[in-house]
């Protein structure tokens, strides 16, 4: 982490406000306003969350989905447990049929959102940073088909690049209405969107 970058946060509006209102990340205002505007979580429902640690969706999906939900997180790396008894977090790789188990295994019955901010250690390499991008967010597409009941929802953190059309395009296929939304919360100079596609068809 270079000294400007350390800086830059430091100074960052939502890195601030996380540090003030105990999220663990600034990336929870990303979901929480995408939710605001769309409606996507609500209360009582069952969310997985791809790509959780260190926890920042978690927190806010289970402010949404409030105490009689459950958010089912799941990452690479060991989540630092919430003090919430409907938060329940898996260890391991999305692109594993494994994982896909698991995650069946924890879900009392089908979820009624899949959310994924799953992001690639980027190599700085535009290129190949994208085609890992957007294969994770194919993987969570995948995921989301497996576990999803009909006309749920699905939020995903998107690259844009030559292959973004396409994978929307593939999202459109099996929900009713796709949007694409650019958060304020999300940095200007990034080229990170979110696709949310509403309404799993039949
Ligand atoms: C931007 S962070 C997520 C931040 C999180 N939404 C929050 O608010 O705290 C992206 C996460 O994706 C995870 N990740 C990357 N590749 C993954 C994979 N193949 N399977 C599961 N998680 C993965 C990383 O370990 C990292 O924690």
């Amino acid at each position: 982490m270079s000294r400007a970058w350390l800086n830059e946060r430091k100074h960052d509006f939502y890195y601030r406000k996380a540090k003030e209102e105990k999220y663990r990340s600034r990336a929870a205002y990303k979901l929480l306003q995408c939710n605001a505007k769309y409606r996507f979580l609500n209360k009582g429902q069952i969310v997985v969350d791809l790509g959780a640690a260190p926890g920042g969706w978690l927190q806010a999906s289970r402010k949404l989905v409030g105490k009689e939900g459950l958010v089912v997180g799941v990452d690479l790396k060991e989540i630092v447990p919430l003090p919430f008894t409907n938060i329940v977090s898996v260890v391991g790789d999305i692109r594993e049929n494994e994982t896909h188990n698991s995650i069946e295994e924890i879900l009392p019955g089908s979820a009624d959102a899949v959310v994924s901010d799953v992001s690639p250690n980027v190599s700085g390499v535009w290129e190949v940073d994208h085609a890992r991008q957007i294969d994770l967010a194919r993987n969570s597409l995948k995921i989301a088909l497996k576990v999803l009941r009909t006309n749920g929802n699905f939020f995903v953190k998107v690259f844009q690049g030559d292959m973004f059309q396409g994978f929307v395009e593939e999202v459109k296929r099996y929900f009713d209405r796709v949007e694409i939304i650019k958060p304020r919360a999300s940095r200007s100079k990034s080229s990170e969107v979110f696709v949310l596609g509403m309404g799993l068809k039949v």
